[in-house]
């Protein structure tokens, strides 16, 4: 048996490789017929006019410049209809190649999931892959090749609109959850249900100074190496076809232009065989940088360091020939660049059929499926994270007499789909998605009155609906109070200085607690927000992120407990701005704070606490969990052994639940500091009430491993220690063992 699945191994590997070897036959016979403009012309990416995001350079003969061969690919071009016209042009070409149509498929494409930040906090990694499955299907059934995503760029600063974006602070869970992202939209690259994934922002773009969007990057190749690339190579694993560059400039050189990322590290050092497309004018915003004098220098910079595909800046379209005549570019690198791109084609199979992603009935069929509709309602519900349940407030009970839900979001639609959520410009949203309204109307049965007040606007300091709301309130048996961000406050160029509440939202939730009335707040938001009297005297909270197409319904779910919460935050939430950057795994220090109220010559604030407001891992259930007999196989091992890590597990509450149990791992002295826990596995663990289960977790030298003082990837022989526990505040078990050489 072994020997046969060993042949069909075989088999498929020598299959790849024909296929693969004829790919670059046919790839090199199209490159032979090309002329350099064609070739150019294969680099050259523009925005259609469904919608802008970035600022359009306007050009006006695109549908002529398709014809003539001139535009290799197109973004901003929705639906099977329309991408199939600019295929039709492209067809009119010289030599018929086809274009790639890219989108920024985030998170859903009719179907809209949570948040990719949202998505995180389940720490569902097979949960994740089948969203972007589902966002896959349902792009390429509407004539996409190419999803922008996923975004893996971690970040420790909430400040930054674009944490939204991503999975959060952590590298580890980063790069798990790259992996499954990448798996998901690729699928089983050339067939019709998969697109292209795109890795980016590719490098160091979470980590922008002050949190401002676009800005700076100055961080030491550690860091580098340690924290911000690692997702990106669990990604380049994973088979991500392409990368996207970014905006930031890193240690002074615009990464669009730099080499050392693009030629050293991404096709040198990690032999990265796909193309690497640059972010929206980040080719000619190295003028603005001054890293390039004019658009022509900006060209020369970006295709010398490996930015294979210009994505409107105009920059390779209108110089990269004269760049060659002149002999600056070499037709090698021109060639390299243009072999990448047709490589993708042909992988695609859009050689054999241009419209082989235009099928009308196929697009009807894949955007109205109804499975996806259910997989964003589970996957919602998991994204939802439990902050605060006192008194066993939650779950609501299904007898309530009276609810009253107020606040600006409750009969929201669109907010719900939060930022980058792609728009169909033929869809009505209102019957798009499910508002927080109809989904608790949904729920309660006819024994139940929900009242309405909307209380505030999400922004302003108009407070004239504070009494209608306040009236609502003393009506009902329990109050729900849904309040946030509005979904355009966290994205692309959202950063802010104050993380607050919008408005005068947290004062409604001071007027409605005043009523004594039980509350429970929901909190919609791309990022960590800052509300700390809501967390310190509201008694339930619920962090409900932006949860897309099935926000509503996911919502009742949680609130009366036919989903019991799991959701564990994927980054710190700061207790005040001042803290920002912000994140559990940090060094020690020569004079850690003993404490949190030590503030004498030891590393603290003297106003403020060192913890956040919530720690990373953090979130509750409506039942809770018991951790127990902690057993480690060894106390010692070898460099290349491995040791196992147990314990039991029990769920000593009421409700059937769900737990994210988290190793981290303390290398308590290196040739280098290490941070005084990192989280180096986790499971997401069902229980039912009562039960236990043994839980096991295995330690090999990978996981001991970090960039020691030569930046090389090993251990280092010494003691580890062991910590388990539901959060990375929430340590319940602890041991240590000893790595000899
Ligand atoms: C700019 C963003 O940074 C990037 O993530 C996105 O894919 C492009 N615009 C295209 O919309």
């Amino acid at each position: 048996m072994k020997k046969v699945i060993l042949m069909l191994f075989l088999g498929c590997n020598v299959l790849v490789f024909a296929q693969s070897k004829n790919i670059d036959q046919k790839v090199e016979a199209l490159l032979r017929q090309m002329t350099l403009e064609e070739k150019i012309g294969q680099l050259n990416q523009y925005t259609g006019d469904n919608a802008a995001t970035g600022p359009i350079t306007i050009n006006p003969n695109k549908q002529t410049e398709i014809k003539q061969g001139l535009i290799g690919s197109m973004l901003n071009i929705l639906g099977t209809k329309y991408t199939r016209q600019y295929q039709e042009l492209a067809m009119q070409s010289r030599l018929k190649i086809p274009l790639l149509f890219g989108q920024d498929v985030i998170h859903g494409y009719k179907t809209t999931f949570p948040i990719p930040l949202a998505e995180a906090a389940s720490w569902d990694l097979e949960a994740m892959e089948l969203t972007a499955r589902i966002a896959a299907t349902e792009a390429a059934a509407a004539g996409i090749h190419w999803a922008f995503a996923p975004m893996v760029d971690i970040s420790r600063d909430p400040r930054w609109g674009r944490v939204m974006e991503g999975a959060g602070e952590d590298t580890y869970l980063g790069f798990k959850i790259a992996y499954a992202r990448v798996k998901g939209f690729q699928g089983n690259l050339g067939d019709v249900t998969s697109v292209m994934a795109c890795v980016k922002h590719f490098a160091a773009y979470g980590a922008a100074v002050g949190g401002r969007d676009y800005n700076s990057v100055d961080m030491s190749n550690r860091m580098l190496w340690e924290t911000y690339l690692p997702p990106f190579k669990a990604a380049l694993d994973a088979g991500a076809a392409t990368f996207m560059n970014s905006f930031n400039d890193l240690n002074g050189i615009p990464a669009t232009g730099n080499a050392y990322l693009q030629r050293d590290i991404l096709k040198g050092k990690w032999n990265f065989k796909g193309f690497v497309v640059s972010d929206w004018g980040s080719i000619g915003e190295m003028v603005n940088h001054g890293y390039a004098k004019d658009n022509k220098e900006a060209a020369l910079a970006a295709i010398t360091a490996g930015s294979d595909m210009d994505m409107e800046s105009n920059a390779y379209r209108y110089h990269l020939a004269q760049l060659v005549k002149e002999k600056k570019v070499p037709m090698a690198l021109i060639d390299d660049a243009v072999k990448r791109i047709l490589r993708k084609k042909f992988e695609l199979g859009l050689f054999d059929d241009p419209f082989k992603f235009n099928n009308e009935e196929r697009e009807q069929k894949a955007l109205n499926n109804p499975e996806h509709r259910k997989v964003a309602r589970a996957m919602a519900a998991k994204s939802i994270v439990l902050l605060k349940n006192e008194k066993g407030i939650l779950p609501l009970s299904k007898s309530i007499k009276t609810i009253a839900f107020i606040g600006p979001l409750v009969k929201e639609y669109k907010q719900n789909m939060g930022f980058w959520s792609v728009e169909l410009p033929e869809l009505d949203y209102t019957k798009e998605i499910v508002s927080q309204w109809d989904g608790l109307q949904n729920k309660v049965g006819k024994n139940t009155q929900l009242l309405y007040a909307k209380g505030c606007d999400i922004e302003g300091d108009n407070t004239e609906g504070f009494a209608e709301a306040i009236a609502v309130a003393n009506q009902a048996d329990v109050v729900v109070l849904s309040i946030g961000e509005r979904r355009d406050q966290s994205g692309e160029a959202k950063s802010r200085s104050n993380l607050r509440l919008p408005g005068v939202q947290e004062e409604l939730v001071k007027a409605i607690q005043a009523t004594g009335k039980p509350v429970v707040v929901l909190i919609n938001a791309g990022r960590p927000l800052i509300f700390n009297w809501t967390a310190d005297q509201v008694p339930a909270i619920l962090y409900t992120w932006w949860l897309g197409s099935e926000a509503g319904n996911a919502i009742a779910d949680v609130l009366f407990g036919d989903y019991n919460p799991s959701g564990k935050l994927p980054m710190s939430f700061p207790r005040e701005e001042g803290q920002i950057p912000i994140y559990y795994n940090h060094f020690n220090t020569g004079r850690p704070a003993p404490n949190e109220t030590a503030t004498n010559y030891v590393s603290a604030y003297i106003d403020l606490k060192n913890s956040p407001k919530f720690p990373f891992g953090y979130g509750l259930s409506y039942t809770t969990f018991n951790y127990s007999d902690l057993q480690l196989s060894k106390k010692v091992i070898k460099k290349n052994e491995t040791i196992t890590v147990s314990f039991t597990l029990t769920n000593t509450g009421k409700f059937d639940g769900e737990e994210v149990v988290q190793l981290y791992l303390r290398d308590q002295v290196g040739s280098v500091v290490r941070p005084i826990k990192e989280l180096r596995d986790f499971q997401k663990v069902f229980l039912k009430a009562g039960a236990s289960q043994k839980i096991t977790f295995t330690i090999d030298k990978e996981k001991l491993a970090f960039y020691n003082a030569k930046l090389e990837w090993a251990p280092e022989p010494g003691a580890f220690e062991v910590q388990l526990g539901a959060s990375s505040a929430d340590i319940r078990l602890k041991d240590s063992f000893e790595l000899i050489f």
